[in-house]
């Protein structure tokens, strides 16, 4: 008994210290969910606190819980729906936000201030947007095929490599980077052989940011056209005959 009440006397005097998070900004492409992560030291209940996420250089609010309810009437309308607070883990101090369908205007630093009897504590956390790497492929005819790798809306422009179907860094040309207003545009582009009679080529878009990485792969087939008209050809006499035949004993039939 004695040791309980110890126990709650010092919980009583708890306070928050502080707030922490990941040390890099958190790294998403356009229409990923993504939680953007923010935990009090010690990890004592936010349930009765207030927990507002707003934009660090606004101060537009993302998402504001006051003292055990979500208290939405100020949050920007572009983040509406799209915000939760995790109601269990507050219990555990993590006053995490998930954000749903990221999209590229989303890439911003974000602020995670908690308010206790006590005090307040304050965590800033970036978040980078980019869209997913698209791939296009061009045939040469000459048994070569150029693939352009492109993503956009990123800030810082992300690093872009092409790997092969082991995972080696191909040798591309040089990336090329474009500023869109506030974003960037990547693009970079590799040539490589058409595969063998037998195998497709598997290669990797890998796109990096800040030690986060999103690919996309495409499988180049070998060009196999011509394989399938010539089977088109030699059945073509075939399949005359058949459709022939079924003509001939259908007339006859209806005779
Ligand atoms: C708080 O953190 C401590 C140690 O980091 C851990 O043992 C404990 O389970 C945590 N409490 C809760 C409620 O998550
Ligand atoms: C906070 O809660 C989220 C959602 O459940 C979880 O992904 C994250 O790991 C939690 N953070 C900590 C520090 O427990
Ligand atoms: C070759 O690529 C096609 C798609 O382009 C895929 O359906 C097929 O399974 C691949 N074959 C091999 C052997 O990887």
């Amino acid at each position: 008994m004695m040791k309980l009440c110890l126990i709650l006397l010092i919980l009583q005097w708890t306070t928050v210290s502080k707030v922490v998070g990941p040390a890099g900004p958190v790294v998403a492409v356009v229409g990923e969910d993504l939680i953007l992560p923010c935990s009090l030291k010690p990890n004592i209940s936010a349930v009765d606190m207030s927990v507002e996420w707003s934009l660090a250089d606004s101060d537009d609010v993302v998402h504001l819980y006051y003292y055990g309810v979500d208290n939405l009437r100020q949050q920007i309308p572009a983040y509406k729906q799209r915000t939760t607070l995790f109601r269990e883990e507050l219990k555990r101090g993590n006053a995490s936000l998930k954000l749903s369908s990221v999209q590229i205007s989303d890439g911003q630093k974000y602020r995670c201030f908690v308010v206790s009897d006590t005090g307040n504590v304050v965590f800033l956390i970036s978040l980078v947007v980019g869209t997913k790497p698209v791939i296009s492929a061009e045939g040469h005819g000459d048994g070569r095929v150029s693939l352009v790798c492109e993503s956009t809306g990123w800030n810082p422009a992300p690093e872009v490599e092409w790997l092969d179907s082991e995972g080696k860094i191909l040798p591309a040309e040089p990336t090329e980077s474009h500023r869109v207003t506030e974003d960037f545009s990547v693009k970079r582009r590799v040539t490589v052989e058409e595969g063998d009679t037998h195998n497709n080529i598997s290669l990797t878009c890998r796109v990096s940011s800040h030690k986060h990485t999103k690919e996309e792969q495409i499988h180049v087939p070998r060009a196999h056209h011509w394989k399938n008209l010539f089977c088109v050809f030699l059945l073509l006499p075939v399949i005359v005959a058949v459709i022939g035949f079924l003509l001939r004993k259908g007339i006859s039939y209806l005779r």
